[in-house]
């Protein structure tokens, strides 16, 4: 693995992963298990991974973690991932802190449990300081809940006069995101083998680069990341430009 990370570090290192950690109910319900117990080992695959992100160097990790419709799962499977995600945070703060890890949080806190939202702000607070890898996490989070509840900030602006519509650039609605501070993602991995973005991050996601594999998330490895990360290497990254005045600049 080190001889791994020292040769991917010789490369371009995304500066900003996001991840839609997919398959966790398949994967439980291949092994004869409940869903839950795939989520249980999901959080596994959080700490691998956020290891491993770290060592890169990459500098922002956004993992989906609960979506905005997931709130419509059965209450028992909500209830399950909302505990498990609070502990986890909580047991995990002092390793975050060792390893210089800071956690984010976006998404609608209105609609999480009191418990949950008390576990992440005192984590946000403990490791406020950490100047190493910021660790995203979006939950009860969709794109076009952001977009909608940015887009009615923005109306409250020019409904006061302290904005004038031909003022609103793509960098005004940039700067009202729950995201306005990261940059936007280079690398888009999806796990579990689906085709779709699922309500993430859409803004965000014009010019990245998209990863899909077909991995279940309990078991997508270090080597995964890794793999995904080298993939990215080897893409040319356009923005619109043709591959020529890419090269020349
Ligand atoms: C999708 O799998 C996964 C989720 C809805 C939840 C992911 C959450 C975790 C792994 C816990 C995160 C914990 C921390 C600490 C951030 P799915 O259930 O939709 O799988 P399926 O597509 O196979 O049904």
């Amino acid at each position: 693995m080190d001889t791994i990370i020292s040769e991917l570090k010789t490369g371009n290192i995304p500066e900003h992963v996001a991840i839609i950690m997919d398959g966790n109910g398949r994967w439980a319900q291949k092994q004869g298990l409940d869903r839950s117990a795939g989520h249980v080992r999901g959080v596994d695959t959080v700490r691998q991974i956020t290891e491993i992100a770290s060592q890169l160097g990459v500098k922002y990790l956004t993992l989906y973690a609960f979506s905005t419709e997931n709130w419509n799962r059965p209450q028992q499977e909500v209830d399950t991932l909302m505990n498990l995600i609070a502990t986890a945070i909580e047991r995990e703060t002092p390793d975050l802190i060792r390893n210089n890890v800071r956690l984010a949080l976006i998404g609608d806190t209105s609609r999480m449990p009191q418990f949950a939202i008390e576990c992440l702000d005192r984590c946000i607070a403990d490791t406020s300081r950490s100047t190493g890898l910021t660790l995203c996490l979006a939950i009860s989070y969709s794109s076009r809940w952001e977009l909608t509840d940015t887009m009615r900030r923005i109306a409250v602006k020019v409904k006061e006069g302290t904005l004038e519509p031909e003022q609103i650039t793509d960098r005004t609605i940039k700067e009202n995101l729950v995201t306005s501070f990261m940059p936007d993602p280079d690398l888009l991995i999806r796990t579990g083998g689906d085709l779709r973005v699922s309500n993430f991050l859409l803004w965000q996601i014009a010019y990245s680069e998209i990863y899909v594999t077909d991995t279940f998330w309990p078991v997508f490895s270090k080597l995964d990341f890794c793999n995904a990360v080298a993939h990215f290497q080897k893409r040319e990254r356009r923005f619109g430009l043709t591959g020529e005045q890419v090269r020349k600049s």
